[in-house]
């Protein structure tokens, strides 16, 4: 089955085309991903109206070079899939368009993709590190900058939530942290490799929600303290030392707190599912390769396997939304033309709400 997977929601135009009868990594045919980042620098994070306009002048090409890439026409397609939510719904609907367009053209089948989702099945697509196979069920700790949760993942479609963020989500609290620091945007990244060089010592700051029941996170608090600790210290140009050091601090009390909400999560896991499972980190924190060695050291001591994409399969990608789309059409679920884009769409639908958790849970 080849699919073409279409990504617009957020500020990441990208197209791909995967191939489910190659093995690993390599089912991959194209990946193509334009970033807007020059378009959102001057404003320090993502303007959505300029997104959605960015998107709309380059997904055709996108598109086109991604079917360049994989050396295919659309004939040769057996499914067209978009994400379809939840996003920035001025983005999500050019994509949505997009796709319905190619897909009436030449009668393939639609298929809208929920973006937490195919941030969840990406380790399907690659693997584990030995390329192996990753049955379903899995633990997922999904960490993007609009989420963080920790999901069972039951199959395709099927999840159940365990825990979620009461306020901001983790790559939110790296990147507004990032820009108090003035490390620009993106932050996340920018923020990890200023950490590489400081004292995760030498700032105390705090773990919202350690060692409390269940699984559920907080990171509005470890923002606040960052920004208190900014105002504390003398005042002109902040210095290198004091920037990589607050980094450093930021991202090992990040690292203290996903440590110990996974551990509850990992009992949790194991209480519905005691034949257990790996615990999955994605989403685009799970790039961040200190915390993929916390979440390593965690699994190593409770004996379990940690798996996760390649750090570029973490961030946003048009790979991962046609796997999912791929996953989806094998079980012969399509959508019809009429199908409306979501800004919400909860892996979820059924977890119960979480007292100020808003659009987040
Ligand atoms: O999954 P993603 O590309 O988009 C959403 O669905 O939100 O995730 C983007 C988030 C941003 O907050 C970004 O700063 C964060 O992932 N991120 C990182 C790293 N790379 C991306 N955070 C920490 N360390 C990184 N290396
Ligand atoms: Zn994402």
């Amino acid at each position: 089955m080849i699919i073409l997977g279409i990504e617009t929601s957020c500020d990441e135009t990208a197209a791909a085309v995967v191939d489910d009868s190659r093995t690993g990594g390599n089912r991959i045919r194209s990946n193509v991903v334009l970033s807007q980042l020059d378009a959102h620098r001057p404003y320090g994070g993502v303007v959505p109206e300029i997104a959605a306009r960015a998107h709309v002048e380059a997904v055709d090409e996108i598109v086109a070079e991604a079917m360049r890439d994989a050396g295919l026409d659309f004939g040769d397609l057996d499914g067209v899939a978009v994400t379809g939510g939840p996003g920035l719904i001025g983005g999500v609907m050019v994509g949505v368009m997009t796709a319905k367009a190619i897909a009436y053209a030449h009668q393939l089948p639609f298929i809208a993709v929920n973006h937490l989702e195919a941030h969840a099945l990406t380790v399907r697509l690659t693997g584990d590190a030995d390329g192996g196979d990753i049955p379903f069920p899995y633990l997922l700790l999904l960490v993007s900058g609009g989420h963080c949760q920790l999901l069972c993942v039951e199959g395709v479609g099927k999840y159940t939530r365990l825990g979620t963020t009461v306020d901001d989500a983790l790559g939110e609290a790296f990147d507004k942290s990032a820009k108090m620091l003035g490390l620009g945007y993106p932050g996340g990244p920018a923020l990890e490799r200023c950490a590489a060089a400081g004292d995760d010592q030498r700032f105390p700051l705090p773990r919202p929600m350690l060692k409390r029941e269940g699984c559920h996170f907080s990171f509005s608090g470890l923002k606040t303290k960052v920004r208190q600790t900014i105002e504390a210290l003398p005042p002109g140009d902040l210095k290198d030392q004091d920037v990589a050091d607050l980094c450093a601090s930021f991202q090992r009390a990040a690292g203290d707190v996903l440590a110990d909400r996974c551990g509850n999560g990992i009992d949790m896991f194991l209480g519905l599912y005691p034949e257990g499972g790996p615990l999955v980190v994605a989403g685009g924190v799970a790039a961040n390769q200190y915390l993929r060695r916390r979440l390593k050291d965690l699994c190593d001591r409770r004996g379990i396997r940690l798996a996760a994409p390649p750090p570029a399969l973490c961030t946003d990608n048009g790979a991962m939304v046609a796997w999912a789309g791929l996953e989806r059409l094998r079980n012969g679920d399509t959508e019809h033309l009429d199908f409306k884009p979501r800004p919400r769409w909860p892996l979820d639908p059924d977890a119960e709400p979480v007292a100020y958790a808003g659009a987040k849970a």
